[in-house]
């Protein structure tokens, strides 16, 4: 039953970053939202947390967090790295569940979360603003309309110079990997959302900065990967290439789409704002050509606030999710074929289930 006129209980934990950017203030403008608490292993950023955004209860451990029955829903805005235990510790308090991307740097960590949030009947979703926007959305339109025919290829180049406010980003024990996990587990969850499931990889990853540096500082320990290129083959039959890299000296990329009777051609990020353009090969010749939809594309900010208010909204007035846990884990899944094809040197097949169950 919906309940338009009531706010969801939310607590925050980890208060760095990007709860700070995104999820405190777009929390503090929903008028469906009620921060009510924030834990952070370190009391003086939960404190200054609290006092800056007003909210009653402040915690170092997360746990008694959840013990707070005001607290109905929460966000996970922890390190990559340890997002597991407070998702499976907030699905078994009852607690609603957004966990901010990447799901975890483990597959069996992501199994136990999504397991868990089931068990637990609560909503469990990801922090994918992207999926918001109106350049993902309109493609994907585009794709399930038949726009452009039946689709034979995807390839992908997303480059920009590397900008971490933090070291933990750097370092693979903390952050799972470096590019691809990073920012490309966003665009895995793309390639799954609009061409899945990715039936095998082959990929190969690089380190071409020796020095890495964060907020300014060099972090000696980085041992993350800062480049990839790999080659994606479809259940579908689909065949597609993604290469990123964040040791770009400029920000650049496209993604593109061809079909049996057309193509999309996606830029985003480039400094011009996001567009869109289709071609159709089956068009008479003195209309052939490429074509820019028209697009205005949703503030970085706007996109945060529907991400979280996804969750809100679900819980409020009982409607299924658009975006789950279980895409968070498939996007890792993704991520991390790559990167067993890159050490091992062989094609991967996915799903990998079977194998990381078997090596555990
Ligand atoms: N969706 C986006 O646009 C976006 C942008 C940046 C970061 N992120 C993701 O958000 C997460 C956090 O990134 P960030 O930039 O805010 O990092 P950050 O280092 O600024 O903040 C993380 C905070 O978590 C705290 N913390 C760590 N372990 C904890 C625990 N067990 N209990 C309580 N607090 C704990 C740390 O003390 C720190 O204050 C990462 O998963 C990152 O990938 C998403």
């Amino acid at each position: 039953m919906s309940q338009p006129h009531r706010k969801l209980g939310i607590g925050v934990i980890g208060a760095g970053g990007i709860a700070n950017g995104a999820h405190f203030p777009n929390y503090v403008r929903n008028p469906r939202a009620r921060l009510v608490a924030v834990a952070d292993i370190s009391l003086d950023v939960a404190r200054a947390a609290a006092e800056r955004w007003d909210i009653p209860h402040v915690y170092t451990d997360y746990r008694e967090l959840l013990r707070n029955p005001e607290v109905e829903a929460v966000s996970v805005t922890t390190w990559a790295g340890a997002h597991a235990d407070p998702v499976i510790a907030a699905a078994e308090a009852g607690k609603h569940i957004l966990c901010e991307k990447p799901i975890a740097i483990d597959l069996a960590d992501a199994d136990r979360m999504v397991a868990a949030a089931q068990r637990a009947g609560v909503k469990f979703t990801m922090g994918y603003q992207p999926r918001f926007s109106h350049l993902w959305n309109t493609v994907k339109r585009l794709l399930d309309e038949g726009t452009i025919g039946t689709i034979q290829a995807l390839n992908i180049v997303s480059c920009a110079p590397s900008a971490h406010r933090t070291a933990w980003f750097l370092r693979k024990s903390q952050a799972g990997g470096g590019v691809l996990m990073d920012w490309g587990i966003y665009t895995a969850f793309m390639i799954n959302w609009f061409l899945g499931p990715v039936e095998s990889v082959f990929g190969t990853y690089r380190r071409f900065r020796e020095q890495n540096f964060a907020g300014g500082q060099l972090v000696p320990d980085a041992d993350v990967e800062d480049t990839v290129a790999a080659t994606l083959q479809f259940a579908s039959g689909a065949v597609g290439t993604w290469y990123t890299t964040w040791a770009a000296t400029a920000r650049h990329g496209y993604t593109s789409i061809d079909g049996s009777v057309g193509s999309i051609l996606l830029r985003g990020g480039s400094g011009d704002g996001p567009s869109v353009f289709t071609i159709r090969w089956d068009e008479p010749d003195y209309l052939r050509g490429w074509r820019q939809l028209p697009l205005v594309e949703l503030q970085n900010s706007e996109q945060h606030y529907r991400k979280l208010d996804h969750l809100v909204s679900a819980v409020l007035d009982d409607e299924p999710l658009v975006m789950t846990g279980a895409d968070g884990r498939d996007a890792l899944e993704l991520v991390l074929s790559i990167y067993r094809s890159a050490e091992t040197g062989q094609p991967v097949r996915l799903p990998l289930v079977r194998e990381v169950a078997l090596a555990r």
